[in-house]
């Protein structure tokens, strides 16, 4: 069967067997068996070992979006370790360059790993803090800073000072880069530079010697105490599906409403409650579907991203950030709404140059979006 234009590029790096079943309640142990089967009719049996829930449940999550929304017979599934793709509807299999041009779904390892290019929206999106649609919505000042640039743009300690000037006692310094690393100061008027200086070595530690020169390495932001964190999966410019940033929640958590109604109040901090609260997930909806379509209207070549809200201080929504969909933790939201809907626009993605050598290995891992 030749290769469609029309079919799906589907990667699951994480591959791995399934953890033991946490049972809540049974629609979740239903959702997981579902999952498994899924997962045992296409990838291999189900071996339940000591593997990480969070991590089996997503990519078995991917591989039902897949396959639900395009059918087993459009699905090709990377095969990293032989550089090859693998029909799920007929077996066929081929090179893996025949098929990265196609719309590509789940978890994306590194070029460095596989030899696959990036899709270029993923780290055009990482570059939210360039959109004024985050910036207008951020809730907080924002400043793109340089650690050590010799006057290529604004400087760090510079940028620290301007955001405590603005009133804020505390300051949160993140590396645009994704996942290299967030930190949090406690900014006084008596400070030195050395002393910023210090506190961010210990923050940042060895991130911030390896962002050293780079202009626009660091996001420097005013600290807003955010709560009700979640999660809007926006598909060419629309919310589609979206869930609250709850760590333990996986599409095995999924009830079947497009905007699942629970959310932390404190994320991550597991003494915060779980609140239940379909009104603030329709009021946060829909602040996240205006922030989109700014977007879209502002980058029309781009439109597809997950982008986090929150509540501030004051009880009004803001954006935390974006991210880029494919490598974007699940939570319990539906992966199945978002292959539905990449299903339905059939345009090819731009990919990223390749270099001309590039050193792949077989396992590979990426950072992973929580
Ligand atoms: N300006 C801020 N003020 C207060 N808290 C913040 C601020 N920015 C981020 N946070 C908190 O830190 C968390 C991580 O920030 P962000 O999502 O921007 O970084 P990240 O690199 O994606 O980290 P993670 O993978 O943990 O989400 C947010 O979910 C939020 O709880
Ligand atoms: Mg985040």
């Amino acid at each position: 069967m030749p290769v469609n234009d029309s079919d799906l590029f589907l990667s699951l790096p994480r591959r791995s067997s399934a953890p033991t079943s946490r049972s809540e309640d049974h629609l979740a142990e239903e959702r997981q068996r579902n999952f498994r089967r899924t997962w045992q009719e296409h990838i291999s049996p189900v071996t339940v070992g000591s593997d990480d829930f969070e991590e089996f449940y997503e990519e078995a999550a991917r591989l039902d979006a897949a396959v639900y929304a395009f059918l087993p017979r459009r699905v090709w599934m990377a095969e990293y370790g032989t550089r090859t793709a693998r029909n799920l509807g007929t077996g066929e299999v081929v090179p893996i360059d025949q098929v990265w041009h196609l719309r590509r779904y789940g978890g994306q390892p590194h070029t460095r790993d596989t030899g696959v290019p990036v899709v270029s929206s993923e780290p055009a999106v990482e570059r939210y803090h360039e959109f004024t649609a985050f910036t207008e919505h951020a809730g907080r000042p924002v400043l793109v800073a340089g650690y050590d640039i010799d006057g290529r743009g604004l400087e760090l300690i510079d940028a620290v000072r301007q955001v405590a000037g603005a009133g804020y006692s505390k300051v949160v310094v993140k590396i645009t880069r994704a996942k290299y690393g967030i930190t949090m100061l406690d900014v006084t008027a008596d400070m030195t530079d050395q002393d910023i200086e210090d506190a961010l070595l210990e923050g940042l530690d060895w991130a911030l010697v390896s962002q050293g020169g780079k202009p626009g390495a660091f996001l420097v932001q005013g600290f807003v105490g955010m709560t009700h964190e979640y999660r809007v999966f926006v598909v060419n410019g629309l919310p589609v599906t979206g869930a609250g940033c709850i760590v333990a929640h996986t599409p095995a958590n999924h009830r079947w409403e497009q905007f699942d109604s629970r959310m932390q109040e404190h994320r991550g901090d597991p003494t915060s409650p779980i609140v239940d609260d379909e009104a603030l997930v329709r009021r946060l909806v829909a602040f996240a579907a205006k922030v989109a379509k700014q977007w879209q209207q502002e980058r029309p070549d781009l439109g597809t991203a997950v982008i986090d809200v929150a509540l501030d201080e004051q009880g009004e929504p803001l954006v935390v950030e974006f991210n880029g969909i494919l490598n974007a933790g699940l939570y319990a939201s539906d992966p199945r709404a978002v292959t539905v809907a990449l299903a339905a626009h059939q345009v090819l993605p731009a990919l990223e140059p390749l270099n001309p050598v590039v050193g792949f290995t077989a396992g590979t891992r990426q950072p992973r979006e929580v």
